[in-house]
């Protein structure tokens, strides 16, 4: 299984992303999750990632591609892989069409704006992991610690009110051709085409997982 996530910020990309990965047992590829590790290592790419992660801007195209293309290099995703957050851009996308970079599902995960705020919010992660949870929607079970090691939560820099409607907004501006993109892709029959899932992000959890898992089967 080879299959990108695509949502808006706070869509939940990185939620179903922990299904999706154990059910076809594939890694998951976050953009995100990498230069958040770059940025707590204080290596070059995370000195220079900071500033424009916290603004809630995009890291430049050719940094993002650099760096998927080395993950994609790894034993771990012969089998398959789960792009989360990526691709972003147009030229993100053309990049793995012409580096031969196979897809068999887009899933588009759909919230509405209005919703985002709260859930970014409430949101506490375990930086390891990359595990995700909600203060309301989706709560650990012991306060401000990870369910798996035990370790603390934390909030993330760019979950500011301000920041998270500078993130919409640059989503709308340079993420959403995407969903055009891919649809007509998928639309066109080509061979190599992936097929395209539209599935709302709205409604419990594992309601959500359950919809995934659906529009995966077929
Ligand atoms: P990234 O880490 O990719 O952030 P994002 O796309 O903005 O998405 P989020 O991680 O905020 O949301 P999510 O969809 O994963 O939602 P989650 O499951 O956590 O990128 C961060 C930054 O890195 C970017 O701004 C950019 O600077 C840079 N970057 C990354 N990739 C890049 C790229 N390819 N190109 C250029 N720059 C890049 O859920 C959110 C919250 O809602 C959680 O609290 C969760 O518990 C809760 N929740 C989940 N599902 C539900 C539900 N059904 N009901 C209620 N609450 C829910
Ligand atoms: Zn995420």
């Amino acid at each position: 299984m080879r299959l990108i996530l695509l949502g808006a910020p706070g869509a939940g990309k990185g939620t179903q992303a922990t299904f999706i990965k154990e059910k076809f047992n594939i890694p998951q590829i976050s953009t995100g999750d990498m230069l958040r590790a770059a940025v707590k290592a204080g290596t070059p790419l995370g000195l220079a990632a900071k500033k424009v992660m916290d603004a809630g801007n995009l890291v430049s195209d050719d940094i993002i591609i650099g760096l998927v293309k080395d993950r994609l290099k790894e034993p771990d995703c012969a089998n398959g892989y789960l792009f989360d957050g990526f691709p972003r851009t147009t030229p993100q996308a053309d990049a793995m069409k012409d580096a031969g970079v196979a897809i068999d599902y887009v899933l588009e995960i759909d919230v509405p704006d209005e919703a985002i705020i709260e859930r970014m919010s409430g949101r506490r992660t375990h930086p390891a992991s990359g595990r995700t949870y909600h203060v309301k929607f989706n709560p650990p079970k012991v306060e401000g610690k990870d369910d798996v090691t035990g370790e603390e939560l934390i909030q993330r820099e760019d979950d500011k009110e301000e920041t998270v409607k500078n993130r919409l907004a640059v989503y709308h501006n340079q993420t959403k051709v995407l969903v055009d993109y891919y649809g007509d892709w998928a639309k066109s029959g080509q061979p190599g085409a992936p097929k395209y899932r539209k599935i709302s992000g709205v409604g419990p959890v594992e309601q959500i997982r359950d919809s995934a898992f659906t529009a995966l089967e077929n």
